[in-house]
């Protein structure tokens, strides 16, 4: 099978894309992990991607006077890997409309809710204030308004009595894993398709 290649773009710890990177590992995946691009050089997930033989790069935003030139390196390295798809994985930078414009329909966003809720930061916390009774995470294509594009997969867990922020991230994690896998499956098979608005 011709898998799609896809660039996962990282900030840290990089845990979803370790589970991308080990389910693409089957011969049936239907895409493959060709580059794992981080705007922090220090985030962990480079050193993960540098064992497991997949090119690693750092694109320090801060090397850059302004967005639009960190983007402009951004996208020259996707064009250089030859990525198809691009999977943000706790990629922490707000990306402009120029960019996420050129690659709509081609890049998707994991976040921390079920969306269209808590879109932005603090999503766990965001939910214990509401005394949410659900919570959970969305896999979505990246649009030009932040957390705004259509939503691919979500996957839903229980609010506990007594939930910190930090017991609920970690119980949210847990189903982020298996949930991007099966949504860059869907996208990279063709069976979800981005719907274009004209
Ligand atoms: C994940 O919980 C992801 O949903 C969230 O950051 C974490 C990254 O963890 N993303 C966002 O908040 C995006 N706005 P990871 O580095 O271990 O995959």
């Amino acid at each position: 099978m011709t898998k799609q290649r896809v660039a996962v773009l990282i900030s840290g710890r990089g845990s979803n894309m370790q589970a991308l990177v080990r389910a693409a590992r089957a011969p049936d995946y239907p895409a493959e992990i060709v580059a794992v691009i981080s705007n922090r050089p220090g985030a962990a997930g480079l050193a993960f991607a540098r064992d497991n033989g997949i090119p690693a790069e750092a694109i320090d935003h801060k090397a850059y006077p302004d967005r639009e030139a960190f983007e402009a390196a951004l996208h020259q390295s996707l064009l250089r890997h030859r990525a198809e798809l691009v999977a943000c994985a706790g990629f922490m930078r707000i990306l402009t409309p120029g960019f996420t414009r050129r690659w709509a329909g081609r890049m998707l966003n994991i976040h921390p809710s079920l969306l269209p809720a808590y879109k932005g930061l603090h999503t766990h916390e965001q939910a214990l204030a509401d005394k949410a009774t659900r919570h959970g995470a969305s896999v979505h294509f990246v649009s030009e308004e932040l957390d705004g594009g259509q939503v691919i997969a979500q996957a839903a867990v229980p609010v506990m009595e007594g939930d910190t922020a930090e017991t609920l991230a970690a119980r949210v994690l847990n189903v982020e894993h298996p949930l991007y896998v099966k949504a860059l499956e869907l996208v990279a098979s063709g069976k979800v398709q981005f719907k274009t608005s004209s």
